[in-house]
């Protein structure tokens, strides 16, 4: 095997999985999902699940890594062997899923910082709704910006874990921060940005459903990037003296920081300009442009808005490559950068059906009606995603409890207060918890 690589600093490390964990669905999807489910009270499920089961799993996902040292499927396979390492194959298996259809909308947003460059994007909701469904059925186009940004991915995770992601992380995810906060300056001075600060605060109980709960635990999966084999892949590169816990504690804390003030951003925008808060997928590349269109300096500001969109998108598709060139690499021997290129290529391929499927092959639908893009969103998301959750948290509740809570204190160096709470959720609540999204999700 060869020497594995390591995170140069805790705060490199930090940065790596937060940039994982802040992406699309922080900035994108966290905003109208707020926006459907009753806004303040989505808000509190969706935190008081992220610092319990979410935290949880984070915690467990970073013991997994560090301790194997190992991609995921290898990390299974030295740890306990027998059947385990299918949970690790299902792990890299989603992350494929994913990338490929996690691409594309990131080409989109390459796209939009051209168009809103470009001065293209003008006019109300109905006009700049008719855009975007003109660009993403496009047969050409959204494939052109996906391939863009599959090489984007791929030319950081070339440069290694240490000087290709931990590097661009550290600069990127400081340059996010930044962006985010001369945006929410813009958002909340604008004339009647109070009603969104409201509705995004003010808890609305009487809205939430079942539903609400399903819809925040599996963004909640989505947007720390657990589930998946990403942290077990982040947390393998760490050295044995990194407090785990407080790793965990921080990257969870920067993942919802950031969908706080995306919604900080997004609905007091989308209120100043009485759009529909509820209105769902669109809402980033129809109502946030249409709001730029009105809004003084709103070129500037819609620019540099998609630039903001295509960072966090970045630093967490290289998290998604990155297991995958890592079982290649420790498992098979290939060397990193061929598997990089390779592996890019192929998810590449894959998201072109994902492309084709929101426009000429609209038609072709894979699992009921849905077309290519969601079936594989579909497939991640609702199933593979939570299997892979409760698997993993079933492996180190049950499992491999007494050397996973040496993992966490570093044999006994360093007390972790929560160490009881975390086997607790674990052991009992995350199992039954995700079981239950899996089951109603289906
Ligand atoms: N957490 C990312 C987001 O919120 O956009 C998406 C993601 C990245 C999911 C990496 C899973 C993963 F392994």
């Amino acid at each position: 095997m060869n020497t594995r690589e390591q995170w140069g600093s805790r705060l490199g490390f930090v940065l790596a999985a937060a940039g994982s964990a802040v992406g699309l669905g922080n900035i994108w999807k966290f905003p109208y999902m707020t926006g459907q489910n009753g806004g303040g009270a989505f808000l509190i499920i969706y935190l008081a699940l992220v610092f319990t089961i979410g935290l949880s799993v984070m915690l467990a996902e970073f013991a997994v890594g560090r301790a194997a040292q190992r991609n995921p499927i290898g990390a299974f396979a030295v740890l306990k062997g027998k059947l385990w390492p299918i949970v690790g194959f299902l792990a890299v298996l989603a992350a494929f899923l994913i990338l490929s259809f996690y691409s594309v909308v990131a080409g989109w947003t390459i796209a939009y910082i051209v168009k809103m460059a470009s001065g293209a994007l003008v006019g109300g909701a109905d006009e700049l709704g008719a855009a975007f469904g003109n660009f993403i059925s496009d047969p050409v186009q959204p494939i052109i910006y996906h391939a863009l940004f599959m090489g984007l991915t791929i030319a950081v995770v070339l440069g290694g874990v240490h000087d290709g992601i931990e590097r661009a992380c550290k600069v990127l995810m400081p340059l996010l921060f930044i962006l985010l906060l001369v945006l929410i300056g813009r958002a909340v001075t604008l004339p009647g940005a109070e009603k969104g600060l409201e509705f995004f605060l003010m808890p609305d109980f009487s809205k939430v459903t079942a539903e609400t709960f399903n819809g925040a635990l599996s963004q909640a999966f989505f947007s720390l990037s657990i589930g998946m084999g990403a942290m077990i892949t982040y947390g393998s590169y760490l050295n044995k003296k990194e407090n785990l816990g407080k790793s965990a504690m921080w990257v969870t804390s920067l993942d919802s920081g950031v969908a706080v003030l995306a919604g900080l951003l997004i609905l007091p925008a989308v209120f100043a300009f009485g759009f529909d808060p509820a209105a769902g997928p669109g809402l980033t590349f129809i109502t946030l442009p249409a709001v730029f269109a009105q809004m003084p300096g709103g070129t500037f500001f819609g620019v540099l808005f998609f630039a903001l969109l295509t960072i966090a998108a970045l630093t967490s598709a290289v998290s998604l490559l990155q297991p995958i060139v890592s079982y290649f690499s420790d498992e098979k021997g290939w060397n990193p950068k061929i598997a990089a290129v390779v592996a890019g290529v192929v998810i590449f391929t894959l998201g072109i059906p994902s492309s084709l499927s929101l426009g000429v092959w609209s038609d072709f639908h894979i699992i009921g009606e849905k077309g290519f893009l969601d079936s594989m969103d579909y497939v991640a998301s609702n199933i593979l995603l939570p299997v892979g959750g409760i698997l993993i948290t079933i492996f180190v509740g049950w499992i491999m409890a007494d050397k996973m809570k040496e993992e966490v204190t570093n044999n006994g160096e360093k007390s972790f207060p929560f160490l009881g709470a975390w086997l607790f959720i674990c052991r009992f609540v995350a199992p039954v918890a995700v079981a239950w999204i899996l089951v109603s999700g289906l």
